[in-house]
């Protein structure tokens, strides 16, 4: 499965994958059912330069679609990852590719903390999480995956292995404020309302 990194040029499509997400879908990746403007203002604002954008291609679509789509959003020393797969893509690994490739690139920038926020009911990236090694920590209504690789050498993406048995939770980002908004934009980081808002 491919990933390719998507550059300022390819907003039309992120916006156009992100804007055919359903409500349900809104809700489990920025925490809240985002509305369409508020999307538009999240892909508008996104740094393409800081932040790295990863997308897995449409079969059989006509030019720059995305089945698939994972913000990684940088900080100095963390990270933190939202992904989404239109539903017809799904259970194909496609999400796993995704959070696999921004855990990478996270890693061979010198990042020391990735992290992901979801809702606890979210049992689909709660498995990926797990299955790349990632500590989740679930505090009622939401919960945050971590892995830290502090010090660790820089991975070449054939080779990535991020399942790390050294994966610690920064007690702090377990004390994250919920998100019950239903009208509020796409907060900090990737997105997810339940984030730490120490950027953007
Ligand atoms: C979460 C999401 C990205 C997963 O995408 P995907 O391409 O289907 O993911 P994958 O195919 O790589 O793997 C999904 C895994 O979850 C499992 N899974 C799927 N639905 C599940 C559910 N309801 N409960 C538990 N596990 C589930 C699959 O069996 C698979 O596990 P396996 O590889 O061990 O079989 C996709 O469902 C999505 O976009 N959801 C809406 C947005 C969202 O929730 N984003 C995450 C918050 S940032």
């Amino acid at each position: 499965m491919f990933t390719v990194r998507l550059e300022a040029s390819d907003r039309p499509a992120l916006l156009a994958h992100l804007l055919a997400l359903g409500n349900e879908d809104r809700r489990l990746r920025f925490g809240f059912v985002a509305r369409d403007s508020s999307i538009k203002r999240y892909v508008q604002d996104m740094d393409f330069d800081r932040d790295a954008v990863f997308g897995v291609h449409s079969t059989g679509g006509e030019g720059r679609q995305f089945d698939g789509i994972t913000h990684l959003a940088l900080t100095k020393q963390q990270a933190e990852i939202g992904v989404s797969v239109l539903e017809h893509a799904r259970g194909q690994g496609i999400g796993t590719a995704l959070v696999s490739r921004a855990a990478v690139h996270a890693r061979n920038l010198g990042i020391d903390m990735l992290y992901m926020q979801c809702l606890s009911e979210n049992g689909a990236i709660m498995r990926i999480a797990r299955a790349l090694g990632m500590t989740v920590v679930t505090t009622g209504r939401d919960s945050q995956a971590t892995l830290a690789f502090p010090g660790e050498r820089a991975l070449r993406v054939p080779q990535m292995r991020v399942a790390d048995p050294i994966a610690l939770c920064d007690a702090a980002l377990c004390d994250t404020p919920s998100a019950s908004a239903q009208t509020q934009s796409p907060q900090p980081l990737a997105g997810h309302a339940g984030a730490t808002q120490n950027t953007v």
